[in-house]
C-alpha cells in the first residue's frame, strides 16, 4: 500500500499543529510541522546576525542547513529545537523568510522526501495546494483572528511574555497578510480541501470532524 499523506493548512493559530499531532498519534503516522522548518531557518539567521531582508544571505544559510525530523521533533544541524523557535522574535521575522522562493524550494524538497518514504500528516500553508497536490486528504482549518489571538495569548503568557491580546492579534493578521500575498506558494485553500472552522469548537470536536472524513 502506498503512503498516506494528509495535508492540514490554514492561517496562524487555527489549531493545525494541535490537531495534526493528535491525528498522527491516533493513526500511528508521522507528524511534520512544516512551519517549524521556516522557523528553524529564521532562528539560525537571527543567531548569526544575518539580515532577514537579504534574500541571498538567508538562502545561503538555508542551503548550508540540515533539517531532520525524528520522533516528531525537528533537528537543526543535528540539534533538537523546541522553545527557541517559538519566541516572538522568530515569529515576527519568519514570514519574511518563508516568502523567499529558494528557501521554500529547499524546505519543500525535504517535505516531499519525507512523504515519499512515510505515511505522514503535515501542517503548513501550502501543503495541499503546492507541496502535495495529490495528498490523500486535505484539510483547511480557519478561525476568527480574535479566537486565534486568544489561543496564542494564553500560550505566550504561560511562557512568561508580557504582551497584550491586541498586539498578538495585530501580529497574526500581519503574518497572514504576508503569507497570503507572497508570490510563490502562498497561503491558500486548495480547491479540494475540506474547510473546518474551529472557532468555539473544542479540540475533541475538531479531531472528530477530521477523523470522520478519513478512511484507513
Ligand atoms: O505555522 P507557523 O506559525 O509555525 O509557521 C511559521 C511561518 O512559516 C508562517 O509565517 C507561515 C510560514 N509557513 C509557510 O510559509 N509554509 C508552510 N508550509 C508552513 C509555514
Amino acid at each position: 500500500m502506498s503512503n498516506l499523506v494528509i495535508a492540514v493548512d490554514g492561517p496562524a493559530g487555527a489549531g493545525k499543529s494541535t490537531i495534526a499531532k493528535i491525528i498522527a498519534e491516533k493513526l500511528n503516522i508521522n507528524y511534520i510541522d512544516t512551519g517549524a522548518m521556516y522557523r528553524a531557518i529564521t532562528y539560525k539567521c537571527l543567531e548569526k546576525n544575518i539580515d532577514i531582508n537579504n534574500e541571498d544571505e538567508v538562502t545561503k544559510v538555508a542551503k548550508d542547513t540540515e533539517i531532520d525530523f525524528k520522533d516528531n521533533n525537528i533537528y537543526l544541524d543535528g540539534q533538537v529545537l523546541t522553545d527557541e523557535i517559538r519566541t516572538i522574535e522568530v515569529s515576527n521575522n519568519v514570514s519574511n523568510v518563508a516568502k523567499i522562493k529558494d528557501v521554500r524550494y529547499l524546505m519543500v524538497d525535504v517535505q516531499r522526501e519525507i512523504g515519499k518514504k512515510n505515511s505522514v500528516i503535515l501542517d503548513g500553508r501550502d501543503i495541499g495546494s503546492y507541496v502535495f497536490p495529490n495528498a490523500d486528504y486535505k484539510f483547511f482549518l480557519v478561525a476568527t483572528p480574535e479566537e486565534r489571538g486568544k489561543r496564542r495569548h494564553i500560550e505566550l503568557i504561560k511562557k512568561g511574555y508580557d504582551i497584550t491580546l491586541d498586539e498578538i492579534i495585530k501580529d497574526i493578521v500581519r503574518r497572514d497578510e504576508i503569507d497570503s500575498n507572497r508570490e510563490f506558494a502562498p497561503l491558500v485553500k486548495a480547491e479540494d480541501a475540506i474547510e473546518i472552522d474551529t472557532t468555539g469548537k473544542s479540540i475533541n470536536d475538531v479531531v472528530n470532524s477530521v477523523l470522520s472524513k478519513i478512511n484507513v
